[in-house]
């Protein structure tokens, strides 16, 4: 008999991962063995890449070697930019840029030495989509490009490429934590999407491609904007109610509230929650980070009354959107932002489901029906 069809793939077990648990009863995050509170803050986004491609920390020559690799991998070549300037004529989507500029990183540049292979494909993703993302921004706002800083670390050098001007040592922190944060998750839709792609041995650059597809859409990597908007829109404390209640009633969701597999509060929003108030404190204005808890705390009454039992909380978007606004990131390229992280997270499944390849292959349950007749053009 066959098997039943389960609804979005809700709870089934689809890969055996040592990337990252995600604990949606308890609230647990674990990235390759670190719970998630353990390093988001301390650790550099590099170390978190070579720790998931490698499975430990790197020591401190094998950081320099592989800093120093990535750096010298950011650099983007003359069709990555020709693509973005006739994305930015055309006013696309920062996602589309994103995903029609990753597609143009399986070619080799001039003078590259890398061995072609997913290994390399990994290393030029996740060293150019900083770049990519860069100079999208740039190209929208009619600024002119900001060539990679080598001496900056990912994160700082990303901040760097955005405004031009070398960031702080606490606005460095903060986006380290913020892509440190996102960087895995499970078998989150995008990651999915990288795992089918690559378990057909299609490459990592094709599956990075409908990873960025998957990730763009609303009820996955989207949301941070809408979720700053309303916050925006809400404008003080007095409205959070009225203006949420409405838009329940209108059968509208709150952005960045609810979670497919988290029961209880996404640990990352309290990772993310602390950056921006530290982020806030520093520069001395803490009025739209003290908003927003006050929607965040009417928020959650209302959408307990509305669903009772459901137990919606805040998700990491929520403050994914005030950590981004904050460090003056546009809002247009928060998604982009997000993918610059998780590149790292959809390259380390590639390369994990490719190490003990099966291809994904589900089925499907039909609901046609199977014996019609044909009947010939003239007498439709
Ligand atoms: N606002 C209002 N109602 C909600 C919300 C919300 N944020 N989230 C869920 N609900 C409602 C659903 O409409 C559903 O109602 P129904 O039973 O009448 O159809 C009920 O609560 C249960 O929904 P779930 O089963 O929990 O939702 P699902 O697992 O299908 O979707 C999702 C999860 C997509 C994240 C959803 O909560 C949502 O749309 N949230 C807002 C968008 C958002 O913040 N997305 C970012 C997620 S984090 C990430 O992807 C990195």
């Amino acid at each position: 008999m066959a098997n039943a069809y389960v609804p979005g793939l809700q709870g089934v077990v689809a890969a055996r991962t040592r990337l990252s648990m995600v604990d949606g009863k308890n609230g647990v995050l674990v990235i390759a063995g670190f719970p998630l509170e353990e390093i988001a803050e301390r650790a550099t986004f590099e170390e978190l890449v070579y720790l998931l491609w490698n499975d430990r920390l790197p020591n401190g020559r094998e950081l320099a070697d592989f800093r120093a690799q990535l750096a010298g991998l950011r650099e983007i070549p003359p069709i990555t930019r020709d693509v973005l300037e006739a994305a930015a004529e055309r006013k696309a989507p920062a996602m589309d840029a994103l995903r029609m500029a990753a597609g143009t990183l399986s070619l080799r540049t001039d003078g590259e030495t890398l061995p072609e292979g997913q290994y390399r494909d990994a290393l030029v993703a996740v060293a150019r989509f900083p770049t990519i993302v860069a100079a999208y921004a740039r190209l929208l706002a009619r600024d002119g490009l900001i060539a990679p800083h080598h001496g900056l670390g990912h994160a700082a050098n990303y901040l760097y490429m955005l405004s031009g001007t070398r960031p702080s040592d606490a606005r460095a922190r903060a986006l380290d934590t913020y892509f440190n944060t996102v960087i895995d998750h499970g078998l989150n839709a995008s990651t999915f999407a990288a795992r089918v792609i690559v378990s057909t041995e299609s490459d990592v650059i094709s599956a990075v491609g409908g990873a960025i597809g998957a990730l763009k859409g609303p009820l996955h990597g989207g949301a941070p904007g809408p979720a700053l908007e309303m916050v925006f829109e809400i404008g003080e404390a007095s409205n959070a109610e009225p203006f949420m209640r409405a838009k329940l009633a209108r059968g509208e969701r709150l952005m960045g509230f609810g979670h497919r597999i988290y029961r209880v509060r996404d640990p990352r929003a309290d990772v993310l929650a602390r950056a921006a108030e530290r982020l806030f404190a520093a520069d001395g204005d803490t009025t739209l980070y003290d908003l927003a808890r006050e929607v965040e705390r009417v928020a959650l009454r209302l959408l307990d009354e509305h669903k009772p039992g459901r137990n919606l909380r805040t998700n990491v978007e929520f403050f994914t959107a005030l950590v981004l606004q904050g460090l003056g990131i546009p809002v247009d390229q928060f998604t982009p932002t997000f993918a610059v992280s998780r590149v790292a997270g959809w390259t380390a499944h590639c390369l994990e489901q490719l190490a003990a390849n099966r291809i994904l292959r589900p089925e499907s349950e039909y609901t046609g029906e199977t014996a019609r007749r044909w009947v010939p053009l003239e007498q439709r």
